[in-house]
């Protein structure tokens, strides 16, 4: 005996060593109980769930960060159950948990993925420190549909942005490894084609055929996967008839197989017992069955595991061996995550970066998410010395919540720097006129509307804050109407009426339709929803002190109309020519059918989005030339260089984000008529230039194929390099077989 014992103790104590052996001393009741998530939000939770942690029936708890309630369910957890396995603490960290950095959305215009990283590595600190190990993020649906409200939380509409930045969150939040202090296990998020919801209205069905699953959707859960994701989460929705949740191709076959996927996926919230209302299970056994043997490990919040996964083990119809192999993934993350010798995350206490650092961080974040989309006659930057008064008007202009953006549980408001704050530090309170115009961004009482022309009629430039609150996107916030709400665009049509300049700053959480808007106003910066460090980021950009650099990731539909409408776009048989398209009030009346072009565009908005994807203005300019390749051909294996020259021609510094665009013309499945396939952000002085060089490879010619195989196929390619998808500079180069 002693020989063995002896054996056991030169075992090395890794995870895995530690995740068996707890696995075999549990009961099968036990190792169900590690599969059930609950919430331990609301009232008493520690009277309502210590029972059921007691007795090992609670894996892991979500929506609790108050740090006694918490030591409490994990006190019990650890010296009241029989083995004293720790629960696993969740939430939603997902821009930030104190400190609130941009939307993601608005993150991905800084095309940085340092940036992103080191917002995610904040967040983490602060989180870990009150106890929570595991955030479900980063979400990388991919997003083409402004109406959905949760287009807010992803990383925009192309593959290859939202999986760079995807990955740069995964490093963010896990950091150098899980059992370093300050670290998340990450979740990457809704597995998979969430976005594609039907009408932009969040949980309706998806229907994504396999070529666009694999080549659009998948790719950036592949990178997050990539980047070493301690986890993945399961979407509420339909995909193609089978529900995520209960579907063995994208989670068995797909993510299991083909990806050799180990790690833990967890349901959506209740998406389980959801797999009955979708009409794939008849009744909670089923959709236990059903979600077990695609391939989820934990039930978050439907019951469907804890109470009927021990009865079907008992009657054959699920396997010991499957529940042993659940369970023992979500034993692996809490061993990996250093739970069994820290539960109560002593390590983790001090984990929480220094708060002025994190505001730092969180203004320059705030900064380089806000983009320039208009600038007539160099409105901006301001003098703000030189102005004798600024008028700061509108609903979103001294909102410390609001500014926020969905998904801040635990956002700290107090933290929160406005704008009208931030530009009366800036000015003096006596150089700055106040007034909102409107109570609320939806208000449609005009009452304050003579307030804000006195303000703007007393002020040499009117500053005006529009956008949408919070609530107005993130979750089940879906909008089929994306103008500005309420009698916002009145409220800009009264300050336009005193005829002095207008720079419009608007705060939402997805595109806006922004023509009306664009007509009213001579400068408009889009801030999405900007964090706690909105104002300073903001004074910083209208001063003149940072030069924007903010470039879209997503397009920004003419009408809601246009939409879906994306850069990455089909050619069709019958690809729209800008000099062939008649708009509807340009059609005589009687025009015969065949009067002009038969082609894909809308006659009343024909088919350019109002803003491309990538674009963004700068206060200099950016001149690309010199585009050339390093080779007219190139065979399998070996690689391309693009060099092309760029100069800022302007007066001031500028970061210019430079974007590689490819095009497969002719496949075996029809390409996109632009790939984004690499950026890089150049800094540049005035008169500055530089050559940028890109190097591709075969796999970045590569897509999955009619077979599913990922592959280049041999033939010629186009590529573009310039400061948006439109760019036109242009070379072409063949890879040979
Ligand atoms: C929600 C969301 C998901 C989130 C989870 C836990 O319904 O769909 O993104 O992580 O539930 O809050």
């Amino acid at each position: 005996m002693a020989h063995a014992a002896h054996a056991a103790d030169t075992q090395p104590d890794t995870p895995q060593s530690r995740a068996d052996a707890l696995l075999a001393r549990m009961s099968l009741e036990e190792k169900v109980g590690q599969l059930h998530t609950i919430d331990a939000s609301g009232p008493d939770p520690v009277g309502r769930l210590g029972g059921e942690i007691k007795a090992g029936r609670i894996g892991a708890v979500i929506n609790q960060v108050d740090p006694d309630t918490l030591y409490e369910l994990q006190r019990i957890a650890v010296e009241e159950s029989r083995l004293g396995v720790p629960l696993l603490v969740s939430r939603d960290v997902i821009h930030g948990f104190n400190t609130i950095f941009p939307l993601p959305i608005g993150q991905a215009c800084s095309w940085s993925p340092e940036l992103v990283r080191d917002c995610a590595r904040a967040a983490a600190g602060e989180a870990a420190a009150s106890g929570v190990r595991w955030t479900f993020a980063p979400m990388v649906d991919i997003a083409r549909d402004a109406r959905w409200g949760r287009i807010a939380e992803s990383l925009g509409e192309d593959p290859y942005l939202a999986s760079v930045l995807g990955a740069a969150m995964v490093v963010g939040f896990q950091g150098d490894g899980l059992s370093r202090p300050g670290t998340l296990a990450a979740c990457v998020k809704h597995f998979a084609g969430y976005g594609a919801c039907e009408g932009g209205r969040d949980y309706d069905a998806t229907n994504i055929p396999d070529n666009e699953l694999r080549n659009t959707y998948l790719p950036p859960f592949r990178a997050a996967l990539k980047a070493g994701a301690a986890s993945v989460m399961t979407s509420f929705s339909d995909i193609d008839g089978v529900p995520a949740t209960g579907n063995p191709y994208l989670l068995g076959e797909i993510l299991r197989g083909e990806w050799s996927f180990d790690g833990v996926v967890v349901s959506d919230w209740d998406a389980i017992g959801q797999l009955i209302t979708h009409g794939l299970s008849a009744d909670m056994a089923a959709a236990a069955r059903a979600a077990a043997e695609a391939g989820v490990d934990m039930d978050m919040m439907s019951s469907a595991f804890i109470d009927q996964l021990p009865r079907l083990v008992h009657e054959g119809v699920v396997t010991v061996d499957r529940i042993d192999a659940m369970a023992r993934r979500v034993l692996l993350l809490k061993a990996t995550l250093g739970l069994l010798d820290d539960p109560y995350g002593a390590a983790h206490r001090s984990a929480a970066p220094a708060r002025q650092a994190t505001l730092d961080l969180a203004r320059r974040a705030a900064r380089e998410s806000m983009v320039l989309l208009k600038n007539d006659a160099g409105a901006l930057p301001l003098d703000l010395a030189g102005i004798g008064r600024l008028a700061v008007i509108g609903p979103m202009a001294d909102q410390p919540y609001e500014q926020l953006g969905t998904w801040v549980f635990d956002g700290d408001q107090t933290r929160s720097v406005t704008p009208l704050g931030a530009l009366r530090g800036a000015l003096g309170e006596h150089r700055v006129a106040f007034a909102p115009g409107l109570e609320t961004t939806r208000s449609r009482d005009r009452s304050g509307f003579a307030a804000a022309q006195a303000a703007a009629r007393s002020s040499d430039v009117v500053l005006v804050c529009l956008g949408e609150e919070a609530i107005l996107s993130g979750e089940a916030h879906c909008r089929a109407d994306i103008t500005l709400p309420g009698a916002q665009l009145a409220l800009l049509d009264a300050l336009k009426a005193e005829g002095k300049p207008v720079i419009a700053v608007i705060m939402a959480g997805r595109p806006l339709t922004l023509a009306a808007v664009l007509e009213r106003v001579d400068a408009l910066i889009y801030a999405w929803h900007p964090g706690n460090m909105a104002g300073p980021a903001l004074v910083d950009i209208v001063s003149g002190a940072a030069n924007p650099s903010g470039r879209l990731p997503v397009s920004f539909p003419r009408s809601v109309g246009q939409i879906p409408i994306h850069y990455n776009r089909k050619n069709t048989g019958r690809p729209p020519q800008a000099e062939r398209i008649l708009y509807i009030d340009e059609i005589q009346v009687g025009a015969p059918q065949t009067s002009f072009g038969m082609s894909a565009f809308h006659l009343d908005d024909g088919y350019t989005p109002q803003f491309p994807f990538g674009f963004g203005l700068s206060y200099t300019r950016f001149i690309y030339a010199d585009l050339v390749v390093s080779a007219g051909e190139i065979a399998r294996g070996e690689t391309l260089d693009v060099m092309v020259t760029v100069t800022n021609s302007g007066e001031r510094f500028g970061t210019e984000t430079v974007q590689l665009y490819l095009r497969d013309p002719t496949a075996s499945l029809t390409r996109p008529v632009r790939e984004l396939k690499g950026f890089q952000k150049v800094a540049l002085n005035a008169g500055e230039r530089r050559t940028v060089r890109f190097t591709l490879g075969e796999g970045d010619l590569a897509f999955s194929g009619r077979e599913r195989r990922f592959r280049a196929e041999a033939g010629r390619f186009d590529v573009w390099v310039g400061g948006d998808s439109t760019a036109d500079l242009h070379a072409s180069f063949t890879l040979r077989d």
